[in-house]
């Protein structure tokens, strides 16, 4: 199965004369546990891919599946379900509540999945640990150093073992060192819980750490890299009911066999 599905997708801002395209036609597919490298200049799409990757937002037309399940198909429930149990988000800009603590922040997730209070305590507690900030347990979120606070959004990614972890430009406001001790805490921790790893990223380097390379121009995808014998583009469109019309800037691909995908993971929550 893969992980995740792209097929024709596009995203229209505004309407009429205001219209703008942010993705036009985008396919590609990526087998579960991958990790993967979204690349491309500011204002290429990357930040509304990933949103409509984690849910946030819905394609103009096209459809997205996530481990074989289509978010179209999806009623508002379903999809915050989803999210809370499957889903870790790093945004581009953290999104953490300044006012609560760490502890709070970290927590967040699991109380919207109804994680009883006392499985709670010990999950962020390990979450927090990972990304050493366990001395900060009880610190308001809004003193924390900005490398500090890019390391409890990750916390709070991952305190629900997710199937899929989504960083947004993860080391995009940290200095090197501290960048470093974000990506390897990404891909210790891809390695441990053998999540799909989908990073948006300027950074060569942590692109180059992922096995695929996707790379966007103008909402378009002008590159694909990935293992050998990686196929880019998911079934055809008419695979399913819901399958859009096709746009016109579509971009040929063959339908070719995709990679062996690895054994799914067990549900850890
Ligand atoms: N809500 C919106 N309304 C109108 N246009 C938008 C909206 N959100 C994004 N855009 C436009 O869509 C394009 C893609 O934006 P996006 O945020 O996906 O870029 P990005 O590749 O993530 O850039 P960056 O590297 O700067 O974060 C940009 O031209 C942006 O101005
Ligand atoms: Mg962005």
């Amino acid at each position: 199965m893969n992980a995740i599905e792209v097929r024709d997708v596009t995203r229209v801002y505004g309407k009429k004369s205001n219209a703008f395209s942010a993705l036009r036609g985008v396919s590609f597919q990526v087998p579960l546990g991958a990790t993967v490298a979204i690349i491309g200049k500011s204002g290429s799409g990357k930040s509304t891919l990933m949103h409509l990757l984690g849910g946030l937002d819905k394609p103009t037309t096209g459809e997205i599946l996530i481990n074989g399940t289509s978010l179209s198909g999806l009623r508002r429930k379903a999809m915050d379900r989803f999210r809370a149990r499957d889903l870790g988000f790093v945004f581009q800009s953290f999104f953490i509540e300044a006012n609560q603590t760490c502890y709070q922040n970290v927590s967040l997730p699991l109380e919207i999945n109804n994680v009883p209070l006392t499985k709670r305590k010990a999950m962020v507690e390990q979450a927090l640990e990972q990304v050493e900030l366990f001395d900060k347990l009880k610190s308001k979120a809004g003193n924390l150093s900005g490398g500090q606070k890019q390391r409890l959004a990750i916390a709070r990614a991952i305190v629900n073992n997710p199937r899929i972890l989504m960083a947004d430009e993860p080391t995009g406001n940290l200095d090197s060192a501290t960048g470093d001790k974000v990506i390897r805490l990404l891909f210790g921790l891809h390695k441990r819980l053998k999540s799909t790893l989908i990073v948006i990223t300027h950074d060569d380097e942590l692109a180059a750490h992922c096995q695929y390379q996707i790379t966007l121009k103008d909402g378009q995808i002008v590159s694909f890299k990935g293992p050998q014998g990686a196929s880019r583009l998911a079934a055809p469109a008419n695979a399913t009911a819901s399958a859009a019309p096709v746009p016109a800037t579509r971009r040929p691909s063959p339908p070719t066999p995709t990679t062996t995908p690895r054994p799914t993971r067990r549900r850890v929550v």
